[in-house]
């Protein structure tokens, strides 16, 4: 069996498409119930819905032996596993964002809010910038509003969040898209059948380009 983590929500329903595509349907996965594993004996995967932000941690300990998640998580966490293969879906960017009127004197200690800690921190000190990190969890365009922090360091999708609370990008950091990642030690033990479905699912990637 290959174990997959998919990323649950929208994203990963996306991908489980693509698996479907490609041969590895598990049909039960779309009852709506509420299991998180689901598995067809004949086609040999087993799927997993688990937290985005957790795929790389079952990854990475051989939970399971491949996963999606997005590229936002891997530059976060640094997981030691093999990024195989670009999905080209999940499209969005990771983005400095503050109020219209922010301006940066580059003087004082820059006030940074943010998921994404280790992504702020090389970010900043790639710039020589001395920063503040103030590390939230959610519904981070509130942090500048509410002068909890100069600028945020977030996921920038439709644009939406941050005009809906009259804010604007200052910066982009780094373009985002979800990535197909592989245990090391599973790739040595299950080479053939996870290079197969890196393939198929590459042939899929190519056909949407
Ligand atoms: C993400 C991100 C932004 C929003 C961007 O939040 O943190 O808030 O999506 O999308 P948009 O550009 O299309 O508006 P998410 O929905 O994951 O919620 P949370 O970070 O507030 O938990």
């Amino acid at each position: 069996m290959i174990n997959v983590a998919l990323p649950k929500g929208r994203l990963g329903e996306k991908v489980y498409n693509m698996f479907a595509k490609s041969g590895y349907e598990c049909p039960s996965i779309l009852e709506n119930n509420r299991k998180l594993i689901f598995e067809n004996e004949r086609t040999g995967v087993r799927f997993f819905w688990v937290k985005p932000s957790d795929v790389s941690i079952y990854v990475e300990r051989g939970a399971a032996d491949i996963g999606v998640c997005g590229k936002d998580i891997l530059l976060e966490y640094e997981p030691d596993v093999y990024e195989m293969l670009d999905l080209n879906i999940g499209k969005c960017r990771m983005a400095v964002a503050g109020k219209k009127s922010f301006h940066d004197d580059n003087v004082s200690t820059l006030r940074v809010a943010t998921k994404f800690a280790n992504i702020a921190r090389k970010y900043y000190a790639s710039k020589c910038r001395d920063i503040d990190v103030i590390k939230l969890n959610g519904s981070i365009e509130l942090a500048p509003i509410l002068d909890l922090s100069d600028v945020i360091v977030d996921i920038v999708e439709t644009g939406t969040t941050l005009k809906e609370n009259d804010l604007e990008v200052v910066e982009t950091i780094v373009p985002i898209s979800a990535r197909l990642i592989v245990n090391k030690a599973s790739f040595k033990f299950k080479t053939k059948e996870i290079e197969n479905i890196a393939k198929e699912l590459k042939a899929q990637v190519e056909s949407n380009d």
